[in-house]
C-alpha cells in the first residue's frame, strides 16, 4: 500500500488541494466528510485499470455528496494519474454531473408542456419565493435545491414536480407551501432521531 505523504494527508482532511483549479475558499468541514476521500481511495483500488474508470468513479462520488465539487474533482485526477482538465473537461461535458451542491430534498419542477399550460411556471415561481431561492440554487440550510425539468412522465398530474425520485402531481401554490412545511418537519424529526441514536450510543454501557 502506498505512504500517503504528509501533504496529501493535510488535503485530504482539509478538501484544499492545490493546482489546476486555483486556490479553493476553505470548505466547511461537513462539506466533504474524510469518508469520502476513503470510498475514492477504496474505488480506485478496488477497480484497476486506467482512463475508463474515471465516469464510473465520478458516478460513484455524486451518487454518495450529490455533486462534485473541484477539490474532489483534483483528487480523483490524482489518484487516476490524470490531469484536472481531463476530469473537468468530462465533468462539464456530461449533463448528468454537476458542480452545484444539491440538498437534501431536490425539487425538480417540471416545465414540459402538459405542466406549463397548467400554471406549472406559478409552481416554479411560489417555490423561488418561498426558499429565496432560483433555478440552480439550493438553500443555506442545504435542505433544498431547485431545478426545472422537462416532461417527467407525470403529465396527467400537471403541474407536477419530483422531490427527489417521488412525483406530486395537481400542485399549487398552497400544496406547494404546504408539502415544503412537511418537508422541513420531516426533516427535523430525522434529525431529532438521529441526535438522539448518537446520544444514547455515546451511554456507557
Ligand atoms: S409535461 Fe410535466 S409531466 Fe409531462
Amino acid at each position: 500500500m502506498n505512504e500517503r505523504t504528509g501533504v496529501e494527508e493535510r488535503q485530504r482532511t482539509t478538501g484544499e488541494l492545490p493546482g489546476f483549479f486555483g486556490t479553493h475558499e476553505p470548505l466547511p468541514a461537513d462539506e466533504i466528510r474524510p469518508e469520502v476521500w476513503d470510498l475514492i481511495d477504496q474505488w480506485v483500488a478496488a477497480h484497476p485499470g486506467g482512463r475508463e474508470r474515471l465516469i464510473p468513479l465520478l458516478h460513484r462520488v455524486q451518487e454518495e455528496i450529490g455533486y462534485l465539487p473541484f477539490p474532489v474533482q483534483e483528487y480523483v485526477a490524482q489518484q487516476l494519474a490524470l490531469s484536472p482538465i481531463e476530469v473537468y473537461g468530462v465533468v462539464s461535458f456530461y449533463h448528468f454531473f454537476t458542480t452545484n451542491p444539491r440538498g437534501r430534498y431536490q425539487l425538480k419542477v417540471c416545465m414540459g408542456t402538459a405542466c406549463f399550460v397548467r400554471q406549472g411556471q406559478r409552481v416554479l415561481e411560489a417555490i423561488e419565493s418561498l426558499l429565496a431561492i432560483g433555478i440552480g440554487d439550493v438553500t443555506e440550510d442545504r435542505l433544498f435545491s431547485l431545478e426545472q425539468v422537462r416532461c417527467i412522465g407525470a403529465c396527467g398530474l400537471a403541474p407536477a414536480m419530483m422531490v427527489n425520485d417521488e412525483v406530486h402531481g395537481h400542485l399549487t401554490a398552497t400544496e406547494v407551501r404546504k408539502l415544503v412545511r412537511k418537508l422541513r418537519a420531516r426533516a427535523r424529526r430525522e434529525s431529532a432521531a438521529s441526535a438522539e441514536e448518537e446520544a444514547s450510543g455515546d451511554e456507557p454501557a
